[in-house]
């Protein structure tokens, strides 16, 4: 594999060098004073033949082929020229509406003229065109530098080149794909430019779009001549089809440039071969190669999700940047890649692309991407809204910059809860000393409520267990320095069953909770009536955010949708996996279900792998100890969930060590994650503020270990000397080099922090 990537390079080295050669010879061709001699290729080298003014940018629309290939009719191409535009895409700078191949009889007319197909297009080509541009839309057409085109159901425009261009004109068409079926057996450098010449004759700007398949390497001649030119063969709806024609067009960037592009064929988004990261990855790449934007699903019904990918703004403001620059790779390691480009503004676009299958961490060096070597840059992910396209920038109440800590009652208490339970175990908190190591949350579970709203719809506390009602009990709990969460339910009871939810009753439970002073919402998933949580969690982000008063919004979906992709732009932490329960099983995989999402935790949003377990009997201290410590370091909500009214010395130990907080709490908001993996023996790690290191040390398995981290495992320089902080043994090992290793209990682990020595 490494071999065959390698060898990929050399040739497209070689290539990308004979195509310098090309390329300086045809300056050279471009400026000696030849005698023009018809029909000679030098010609079409000499002059600039299209001198349109089109094509300032990649032209953007949609074309009927890839989805509709010849089962397309006037109708068809009426209702995609609506979807344009009540969908808002035709806001977004998708204007053209190109037909392509079948819309012609086999048959010209008596004088020679195309003909419109009368079972499909029966009202005629102009009468179309008249109606797309009365939707303020441009229409698009087809022909062949051949005899017929390639479905071979109608003529191509090889010999009639100025009677079809006037054709075209009179129509009223703005943009000519010109394809390469059925030719006479002469070069695409002797067919186009007839065609190129017959366009500008028309008397009607024509975006010129070459369709010669890349195989005479047109992007070395075909800027003269047209608006853009393919670089490839078809595009199939495929992974392999996308990226290795991804691959093919990249070649030719140096020749993109505003007025002619490369064109790599139209997108696939939407039509069902891809995966929805896939597709992604598809737009990204034809949005930083400078392509056509060209859609090519069915506009009239498209999900959400595709719309997502091909309305996202700033990607499109990628591909239309005024600089005009195709992006090229910047840097390939097997299956990683960096693709990059400037933009205007002295900006920078980058694609991080992982081709492989698995997860990767990819790093993008500013010499790869020709950022001067101090520059500091403002990052912003394109790419990280994706799913917030209705909700995006919902929550932003400045609430968890750090993971949130506190305490929660349903791990303990579940359902026997009561207003001195809550104010007892705020007292607590603050007696303990725990509330001055950062645990301010006391989070009130589910059961709280009466099963019946009141007269106004208003959710009731339950006068048997809170009798003084909540804005008291919030007002006791504030008086404390502490904060006071709540629970509900996006569905239309609680789990529980004895409360009701707030489906449709966002925006008023929302308002209740601000006015009786709440300041956190754990939001569950029970009785959903099956619709999707990215409809039902938004829409109580939104009425917290329409409250008037800052509430931390913990999304409770148990990881069924894979919240981590969507829920970072409407909550403050989303559920990963299903409820913890008290032993070493279930939290074990827990924590490897959480890890999958590491990369997503980020200041403002993190996984939730559920609340704590600590010092509820159901493990040993070790496994308490490995508990608390991969929470602490995967930047997990450290939410206490046994009594604090009794709880024991060592309980209070594990949950109050200041330096393992630390790591939770530090300000850079990393993810730690298990970096490596020997069996029962594994290694998690992630990187802190201040160029320091965590690493934890953990046992999984039945037996004492030694385990060892090197430091190419945690991201260390083999050269760094560290101090290593041991953060339960409270010991310092000094002038650490090349690996950490311990002798590990079993179920247990050793957690560090580790500080880089001045050299
Ligand atoms: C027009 O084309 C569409 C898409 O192929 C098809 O669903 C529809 O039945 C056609 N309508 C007519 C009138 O032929
Ligand atoms: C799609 O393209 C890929 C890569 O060129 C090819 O391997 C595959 O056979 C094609 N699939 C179809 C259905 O044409
Ligand atoms: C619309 O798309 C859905 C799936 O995305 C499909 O099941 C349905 O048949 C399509 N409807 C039409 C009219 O094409
Ligand atoms: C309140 O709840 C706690 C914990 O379940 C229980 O021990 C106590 O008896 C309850 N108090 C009342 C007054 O119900
Ligand atoms: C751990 O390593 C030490 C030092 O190399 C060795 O003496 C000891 O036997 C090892 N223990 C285990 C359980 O492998």
């Amino acid at each position: 594999m490494g071999r065959r990537e390698r060898s990929e390079m050399v040739n497209m080295s070689i290539l990308m060098m004979m195509m310098m050669m090309s390329s300086t010879l045809m300056t050279m061709v471009d400026s000696s004073r030849l005698v023009q001699r018809a029909s000679d290729d030098s010609e079409i080298l000499r002059r600039h033949l299209l001198a349109n003014g089109l094509g300032v940018t990649p032209p953007m629309g949609w074309n009927s082929w890839n989805h509709f290939s010849c089962n397309i009719n006037e109708t068809v191409i009426k209702e995609t020229a609506d979807a344009l535009v009540t969908t808002g895409l035709s806001k977004l700078g998708y204007n053209y509406v190109n037909i392509d191949d079948c819309w012609a009889e086999l048959s010209r007319d008596k004088k020679g003229k195309l003909v419109p197909k009368k079972s499909t297009f029966p009202s005629g080509i102009k009468a179309l065109a008249d109606y797309v541009h009365s939707k303020g839309l441009k229409l698009g057409i087809y022909s062949d530098a051949g005899y017929l085109t390639c479905s071979k159901t109608m003529p191509g425009s090889l010999g009639y080149e100025e009677k079809d261009a006037k054709t075209f004109a009179e129509w009223g068409i703005d943009y000519l794909k010109y394809d390469n079926c059925n030719t006479d057996g002469t070069r695409p450098t002797v067919r186009y430019p007839v065609m190129t010449r017959a366009l500008m004759k028309s008397g009607r700007p024509i975006f010129h779009s070459l369709c010669e398949w890349g195989d005479m390497h047109p992007a070395l001649w075909g800027a003269p001549l047209g608006n853009s030119w393919r670089t490839t063969n078809d595009i199939n709806d495929s992974w392999l089809s996308m990226i290795s024609i991804a691959d093919m067009n990249e070649i030719y960037a140096a020749h993109a440039r505003p007025g002619g592009w490369n064109d790599p064929d139209m997108l696939e988004v939407g039509n069902g071969g891809m995966t929805k990261d896939e597709y992604i990855v598809h737009f990204s790449i034809w949005a930083i190669s400078k392509a056509p934007l060209l859609l090519g699903c069915d506009i009239r019904n498209m999900t959400k999700e595709t719309m997502e990918i091909v309305a996202n703004k700033e990607v499109i403001a990628l591909n239309q940047d005024p600089h005009g620059v195709q992006a090229k790779k910047a840097r390939m390691e097997g299956d990683i890649q960096v693709w990059a480009g400037p933009l205007s503004g002295y900006r920078v676009a980058l694609l991080l692309l992982n081709r492989g299958p698995k997860r990767s961490d990819i790093t993008a060096f500013w010499d790869d991407i020709e950022i001067p070597p101090n520059s500091i840059v403002e990052a912003r992910d394109l790419w990280k809204l994706v799913d917030g396209f209705q909700s995006r920038m919902l929550m932003n109440n400045g609430l968890a910059l750090t993971p949130q800590m506190g305490w929660n009652s349903w791990n303990h208490f579940q359902c026997n809860i009561n207003e001195t339970l809550i104010k007892q175990t705020a007292d607590a908190m603050v007696s303990s000393g725990l509330s001055a190591r950062g645990y301010k949350y006391i989070n009130i579970d589910d059961c709280w409520g009466e099963l019946k709203r009141d007269a106004q719809g208003n959710m009731v506390a339950k006068a048997s267990t809170f009798p003084s009602g909540m804005k008291a009990l919030s007002d006791y709990v504030h008086s404390k320095g502490l904060k006071l969460g709540i629970y509900s339910d996006a569905g239309t009871f609680t789990c529980s069953q004895t409360m009701p939810g707030s489906l449709g009753h966002e925006e008023q439970d929302a308002k209740t909770f601000a006015s009786w002073g709440i300041d956190y919402l754990k939001y569950d998933n029970c009785f959903n009536t099956g619709t999707s949580p990215k409809e039902r969690y938004p829409k109580m982000s939104k009425a917290l955010m329409n409250s008037g008063r800052s509430i931390f919004f913990s999304l409770c979906e148990w990881g069924q949708d894979d919240p981590a992709t969507w829920a970072g732009d409407i909550g403050n932490s989303w559920r990963t996996t299903g409820d913890i329960q008290d032993n070493w099983k279930s939290m074990t995989t827990i924590a490897d279900q959480n890890d999958r999402w590491a990369s997503y935790a980020r200041p403002g949003s993190w996984n939730d792998p559920d609340m704590l377990e600590v010092g509820n009997g159901g493990m040993t201290r070790e496994e308490y100890r490995s508990h608390f410590s991969i929470w602490a370091l995967a930047k997990a909500p450290l939410l206490i969930g046994c009594d604090l009214r009794s709880m024991d010395k060592v309980t209070f130990e594990l949950l109050s060590n200041k330096d393992v907080i630390a790591v939770n709490q530090d300000k850079l908001g990393i993810q730690g994650k298990k970096v490596k993996k020997d069996g029962d023996l594994e290694v998690w790690a992630g990187p802190l503020s201040k160029k320091r290191v965590a690493v934890i040390l953990w046992n999984r398995g039945s037996l004492p270990a030694n385990i060892t981290a090197g430091w190419e495992d945690i991201g260390l320089h083999s050269s760094a000397i560290v101090n290593a902080r041991d953060l339960w043994a409270h010991s310092t090992h000094s002038g650490v080099k090349k690996q950490l290793s311990a002798l590990v209990e079993p179920h247990a682990c050793k957690m560090y922090t580790l500080t880089r020595r001045k050299a």
